[in-house]
């Protein structure tokens, strides 16, 4: 039998992959652990390794009933090994290679690119968890900061799971890579992580709410099209990180839409009906519907931005090659190898924003942030029936795919969130508009205390409808250490 549901926690490593008999590859993962621990200790939760988290944990890969809850100190949590159940017979669902078995090893010509493809997964994980490593401090509920410590030792676990494919399929280039893995830090000038919106600080809850909803996003369509990869190791890690990823959408969507009942609410029973009025509803110790929308516009132009190239030889390179796939791929009623097929892309042409029609093939980010955008849609109409339930007249929208880029067809030029071009003396002028400015980050940052009291909740932010596992209101979610 080649797989395992259940997690062999015999082990040092859990793992559901037969490492026992595995032995080369136990001695690299043995020999990486300590260095991980030293990165968790100094780069995880700053000042909550003793306490006592309620964290659940993978005790099998079946999509049903997976987790176990328990009392757990972060560093004791038992990252692991856990790859989704092979599928007998895989096919490769795209590419050159479609319709030929599934490889089990790493193909001789794609090495290179299937190798880079895993570190620049796998630089995300850890950056995440350095970026919110200080959030406990001013979590705004024990729920809350439960929440992100399971995000993070999650993160950790996804840091295994592609370190586990290096050491295991790319010999020694693959332990270098992971040492490596170990030795960046977000926000580093020196040596940074590898993508720009995980150098960015998460400098507090709304901020870690809109990454969880915007990031995390991306994260799941990258691991999406990870997870149509010819290399059926990569497809099947992937699988089971996203069961993972899951509850980190959950985290930011649900995150941001209390934060939103809550504002709502409290301009409610003040009497305060015009959104706008920044001053009065501040007052209520709420953060405002526009602020919010601006944070949104941030987290949602940086997240575009991890697409990378809205036209891209690599991107054609990677689906040509069967190494990656398109979102659902399997579901998709066409040829699977796109080699006369097109797809429309907006770009700048004689300065002005118009839909192109590009080969399908170099347009393969473009497709899978497409299908991001609309993902994210559904989101923003769930937090806009919040706002209609409570009466208060405001909708949020996502801003146009022009809008604050650093990468692609328009870095070089500025456009309003409705995909207006403008020029930088009105960019400066509204930009205050438009992103959030320095007084509403600090306007943020001074609701951001501390709420330690079990059930109850820091002003902004309104209680979740349900507890995790069903957990009553007042459960003690963290326990500090004495
Ligand atoms: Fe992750
Ligand atoms: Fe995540």
């Amino acid at each position: 039998m080649s797989d395992i549901v259940n997690v062999d926690y015999s082990t040092r490593i859990p793992n559901n992959v037969n490492l026992t008999e595995d032995r080369q590859v136990l001695r690299a993962l043995e020999r990486w652990h300590p260095g991980y621990i030293d990165w968790w200790m100094t780069m995880g939760p700053a000042g909550f390794q003793e306490a006592l988290v309620y964290l659940r944990t993978a005790v099998s890969v079946d999509p049903k009933g997976w987790a176990k809850f328990d009392y757990i100190k972060m560093p004791q949590y038992r990252w692991g090994i856990l790859l989704a159940p092979q599928e007998e017979g895989r096919k490769i669902p795209s590419g050159r290679h479609y319709g030929e078995p599934a490889w089990q090893e790493v193909p001789g010509g794609y090495r290179a690119m299937l190798r880079r493809l895993v570190v620049i997964q796998g630089d995300t994980e850890p950056a995440s968890v350095e970026q919110q490593r200080h959030l406990g401090k001013t979590a705004p509920s024990l729920y809350d900061m439960r929440n992100v410590f399971q995000v993070n030792v999650e993160e950790g676990r996804h840091l295994w799971a592609m370190v586990y494919i290096l050491q295991k399929y790319f010999g020694r280039d693959g332990r270098e890579e992971a040492e490596q893995l170990l030795q960046r830090r977000s926000g580093d000038a020196d040596k940074p992580r590898m993508l720009g919106a995980f150098n960015e600080a998460t400098p507090d809850w709304l901020s870690f709410h809109m990454f969880t909803f915007f990031t995390d996003r991306d994260g799941k369509m990258q691991l999406e099209s990870l997870a149509q990869s010819g290399f059926d190791p990569l497809s099947r890690t992937c699988r089971f990180m996203l069961t993972e990823e899951a509850h980190h959408m959950f985290v930011g969507e649900t995150g941001i839409g209390r934060t939103i009942q809550r504002t709502c609410e409290a301009m409610k029973e003040a009497g305060v009906d015009d959104p706008g009025d920044i001053i009065k509803v501040r007052d209520l110790g709420v953060i405002d519907l526009p602020t919010i929308q601006k944070k949104l516009n941030l987290h949602y132009s940086l997240s575009l931005d991890l697409f990378g190239s809205e036209v891209s030889t690599n991107a054609a390179n990677a689906f040509n090659a069967s190494l990656k796939g398109r979102f659902q791929e399997t579901k998709i009623q066409d040829d699977h190898r796109l080699e006369s097929s097109t797809y429309p892309v907006l770009k700048l042409v004689g300065g002005e924003i118009k839909r192109v029609d590009e080969p399908a093939l170099t347009a393969i980010n473009m497709r899978l942030r497409d299908d991001y955008t609309a993902d994210c849609q559904r989101g923003l109409d769930r937090w806009n029936k919040i706002i209609d339930r409570t009466g208060v007249n405001f909708r949020f929208q996502l801003p146009h795919v022009a809008f604050h880029r650093q990468i692609g067809e328009f870095k070089d030029i500025k456009a309003s969130p409705s995909g207006a071009l403008v020029d930088d003396a009105s960019w400066n002028k509204e930009k205050d508009k438009w992103l959030p400015s320095k007084g509403d980050g600090e306007f943020v940052q001074s609701l951001m205390r501390q709420v330690l009291e079990p059930g109850k909740f820091a002003s902004w932010i309104a209680p979740p409808r349900v507890g995790i596992d069903n957990k009553p209101g007042d459960f003690e979610y963290v326990k500090l250490a004495a």
